[in-house]
């Protein structure tokens, strides 16, 4: 790493870049893919017509990895990333990303920066940027004639300020994020761009993130700017909203399982319209790779906010069994029945 292993006080890393020594890059040109390599600059020369930088041909994906008590470093569920990395390149007429390269670049850089995988127990993970964009000559609006694939690593900590399994605020905003058969469900670049004011809009609020609505009706409930809501109910299921553009996370879905596989509990993915059912919400928790699972304590919509969590001070029982079983997983620090982690 460019920062030396001693230097990182792991306990007190944010959700930011820190260097490391190897990215992987791959090109695909006439139609083929490159074997890719591992490079040392962090920097990337583009042409300057490359649609990447005009018409937001690019996608990424996150995922982490962490050392196992045995010195193990674990992904969690790679397979499930690749995947939808696939969607998104169709959606995008970008082309496919194998598996095999795909795996190749996330280990190849996960071993080269392997004396960077923050050690077991430091609360930190090596957080895992894989990422394509169209690159090449072009004006016209159409897919690029050469692309990227790149992977580059850094360390992190918690995503939301207050670290760890610390209750945050939503605030529901006047814009939207997707539309019903838009880029919602992809993990395109363009959807962030334009999430950023909704962010700043529910930062000024008091909130660390925009929650957002159906686009059509304003009414059920869809996810945060970078993370699922899952949702604990009164009656004592488990609930997450249904949605055609919701990025389908890997974290969500791994956390309904252990819900209902684990907890025993009965779940149901289902449209959930907001304000009619706000009062039967007991937990309300994001979830995502950067934000593992976040209880959120309350919600502002409309001059008002929305508590979970009993008074908003505490974090809900099942929301902290589901953290636990997620993240111990996630560390190999429990029995891995399901399958989830691959170790590098
Ligand atoms: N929703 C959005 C918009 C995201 O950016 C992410 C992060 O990847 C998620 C949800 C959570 O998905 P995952 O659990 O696969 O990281
Ligand atoms: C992730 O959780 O991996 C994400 O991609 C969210 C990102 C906005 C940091």
């Amino acid at each position: 790493m460019n920062q030396s292993k001693k230097s990182i006080d792991w306990s007190n890393l944010g959700f930011s870049y820190v260097e490391t020594d190897l990215r992987f890059s791959a090109r695909w040109r006439d139609g083929v893919w490159g074997d890719g390599e591992l490079i040392p600059s962090a920097d990337m020369a583009v042409h300057e017509g490359s649609p990447v930088l005009h018409y937001a041909q690019a996608c990424f994906e996150g995922l982490k990895a962490q050392t196992a008590p045995n010195g193990d470093v674990l992904l969690f569920r790679p397979d499930l990333n690749c995947q939808r990395m696939g969607r998104t390149t169709e959606r995008l007429l970008m082309p496919t990303v194998p598996e095999s390269l795909f795996m190749r670049g996330v280990e190849s850089v996960v071993r080269a920066d392997g004396a960077g995988s923050p050690p077991h127990g430091s609360g930190a993970s090596l957080y895992i940027r894989p990422f394509l964009i169209g690159v090449g000559e072009n004006l016209g609006l159409r897919p690029a004639p050469e692309y990227e694939f790149r992977v580059f690593v850094s360390p992190v900590g918690p995503y939301y300020k207050g670290g760890g399994l610390s209750l945050i605020n939503l605030a529901v905003i006047d814009l939207d994020r997707a539309a019903p058969k838009g880029l919602g469900a992809f993990k395109a670049a363009a959807n962030y761009a334009g999430g950023l004011l909704a962010t700043q809009m529910a930062q000024s609020l008091g909130a660390q993130e925009a929650l957002y609505l159906d686009p059509a009706e304003h009414r059920f409930l869809e996810e945060a700017g970078s993370a699922n809501i899952v949702l604990k109910m009164k009656d004592g299921s488990m609930v997450t909203p249904e949605s055609e553009s919701i990025l389908p996370s890997v974290t969500r879905r791994s956390v309904m399982t252990l819900a209902s596989d684990v907890l025993g509990l009965s779940v149901s993915e289902r449209p959930v319209d907001f304000l009619a059912e706000v009062d039967d919400i007991d937990e309300f928790a994001a979830c995502g790779t950067a934000a593992v699972i976040s209880p959120v304590g309350k919600i502002r919509m409309a001059d008002h906010w929305y508590h979970f969590h009993g008074d908003g001070e505490m974090i809900g029982p099942t929301t902290q069994k589901l953290y636990d079983l997620l993240t111990e997983i996630q560390r190999g620090e429990r029995e891995d029945t399901f399958g989830w982690t691959r170790a590098v």
